[in-house]
């Protein structure tokens, strides 16, 4: 293996490794990634909850498109941004809970209902307004079933 491989695997391992061993700075970039990551999610929501709510005009393209986003964003593996030792007790910028660590399997499944809702969004979202009510109403009932558990009130 060459030198700049070995460099690459040992930041790949350290970034496996719990907070305790990430810089502060590392944890600070793993906490705005995560937000950013809710910011697209929620960018991609509020295109389809608008037409949902009849704030905008129902447009299945474009319904579709923020579907597939939603989607996509839903698979992306986000272990990374998630290191333990990083939540709301650790640090004052963040919403994330000690629960997230303490019950890893439960975050999981919950991170895994928002990935089937976006998924069935796909299904529905082009197919007229009522399935895309049908769908939001799944995806919408998937951030706050973890919110309510995992994330802090404002
Ligand atoms: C598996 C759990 C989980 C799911 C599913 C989830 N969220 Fe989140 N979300 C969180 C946590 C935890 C935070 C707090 C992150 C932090 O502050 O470090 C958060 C933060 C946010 C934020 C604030 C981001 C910021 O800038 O601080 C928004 C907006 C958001 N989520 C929207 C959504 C929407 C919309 C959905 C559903 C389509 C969703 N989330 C699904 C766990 C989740």
């Amino acid at each position: 293996m060459n030198k700049r491989l070995n460099v690459l695997s040992i930041t790949l391992a350290a970034l496996a490794l719990s907070a305790g061993s990430l810089s502060a700075a590392d944890v600070d970039k793993s906490i705005e990634m995560r937000q950013s990551y809710m910011q697209l999610i929620a960018f991609n929501v509020g295109i389809v909850g608008s037409m949902a709510k009849g704030k905008t005009e129902y447009d299945s393209t474009v319904a579709l498109q923020a579907a597939n986003n939603l989607d996509l964003l839903s698979k992306i593996n986000y272990q990374s941004m998630w290191p333990e030792g990083s939540s709301n007790t650790d640090y004052n910028h963040t919403r994330a809970k000690e629960k997230i660590w303490s019950d890893a399997e439960g975050f999981a499944t919950k991170h895994t209902n928002f990935a089937n809702s976006a998924q069935n969004l796909v299904n529905l979202a082009d197919k007229g307004l009522n399935n895309l009510r049908v769908g939001m109403k799944e995806l919408g009932g998937s951030c706050g079933g973890c919110h309510q558990g995992y994330r802090t009130k404002k």
